[in-house]
């Protein structure tokens, strides 16, 4: 098989080779892109030194399967042609998620919908969302689902290489640099992701809301999303209210969960999951399960997962390892 990853040298690049290392696809060729900063430089994978180019026409010919992390802006401008070049494109920017001609695909959510994609681009989701969704659906086949209120905690990475460096530039005291947060993250949360709309909901909750609905196939199902950026490395924490169609006492979501695919469930109370001892991991984290003390049906659950990995890099190469089963 023969892999192209565009933002190969990017905090979601990176984990997509480690992935792509650690599992089985048949990878035999890889083309390696980024910006003109990296071109020449060389990666080591799968025991072979691969050298990093910049896109050009022609790039994507002769590849199977396109993984593009670097932006919307190159996915826009190169997800068509890679797709034209013959590429499968798996495209984890926002470019395309809200396209109805293409395919929004969370693997143990919604597989088969990968197979049906007009323009020859597949969307990996947001990385909150996608963590959410596998939580949600399998509470979802246990009890159905009529209403989801989110808060998330998500990690300085899910900003990419500039959010660590960030980060770690202001707890060392160091000044200067360029930061992709509006205010200082060191010792404070942020509750801004993205730009602001007119009715004060962030990018980010947008996304939640849109994406959620999408993958999930239920475009009525009320989502709402406070997303906030807090000083922790890497995985990111959602802490979910979700009112179901049907009873679903806490042992039987917890029974579900712990059914679902991707899935691990937290033994009891004390139990709970954290980004730092779930992190360079693959699986959802789901602990906290509550009833809600006032409102009927409504459970409260802590999720979290590594977001440069289920959040992103795992989830799009398992979005591969599905269509090339
Ligand atoms: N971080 C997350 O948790 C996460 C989760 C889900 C989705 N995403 C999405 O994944 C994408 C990448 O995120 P990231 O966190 O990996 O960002 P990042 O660390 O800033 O990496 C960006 C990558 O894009 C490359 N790039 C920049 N300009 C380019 C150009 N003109 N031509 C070709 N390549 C170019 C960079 O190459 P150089 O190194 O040469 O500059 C780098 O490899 C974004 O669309 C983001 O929204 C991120």
């Amino acid at each position: 098989m023969h892999l192209a990853v565009l933002g190969a040298t990017g905090a979601v690049g990176r984990t997509m080779l480690r992935v792509l290392a650690e599992r089985r696809l048949p990878v035999d060729r890889l083309t390696l892109l980024a910006s003109p900063r990296s071109a020449g430089t060389t990666v080591e994978w799968g025991g072979r030194e691969w050298t990093i180019e910049v896109p050009r026409e022609g790039s994507f010919r002769g590849v199977d399967y396109a993984l593009f992390s670097a932006g919307g802006a190159r996915s826009k401008e190169w997800g068509p042609r890679a797709a034209a070049e013959g590429a499968i494109v798996v495209d984890n920017s926002s470019a395309f998620r809200m396209d109805a001609r293409v395919p929004l695909v969370v693997p143990e959510v919604n597989a088969e919908a990968a197979r049906d994609r007009p323009r020859g681009i597949i969307a990996n989701p947001n990385c909150s969302t996608i963590q959410m969704v596998v939580a949600l659906e399998a509470i979802r086949r246990a009890a159905g689902l009529r209403r989801v209120v989110a808060t998330t905690f998500q990690s300085v990475s899910g900003a990419g290489e500039t959010g660590r460096e960030a980060l770690a530039r202001e707890v060392s005291g160091g000044g200067g640099g360029e930061s992709p947060f509006s205010r200082r993250i060191a010792a404070n949360v942020i509750p801004q992701i993205g730009g602001f709309d007119a009715e004060g909901w962030t990018e980010e909750e947008r996304k939640m809301i849109h994406e959620t609905r999408k993958i999930l196939g239920l475009p009525d199902l009320p989502v709402a999303a406070t997303c906030v950026r807090v000083p922790v490395e890497v995985g990111h924490s959602v802490q979910v209210a979700v009112e179901t169609e049907g009873e679903l006492s806490v042992d039987g979501a917890r029974a579900a969960l712990a059914a679902f695919p991707g899935v691990r469930v937290s033994a009891g109370a004390e139990d709970f999951p954290t980004p730092l001892e779930t992190a360079d991991t693959d699986e959802v984290y789901v602990g906290r399960i509550r009833r809600d003390p006032h409102v009927p049906r409504t459970l409260h659950l802590w999720v979290v997962a590594d977001n440069l990995r289920k959040g992103a890099a795992t989830n799009a190469v398992q979005i591969v390892e599905s269509l090339a089963r």
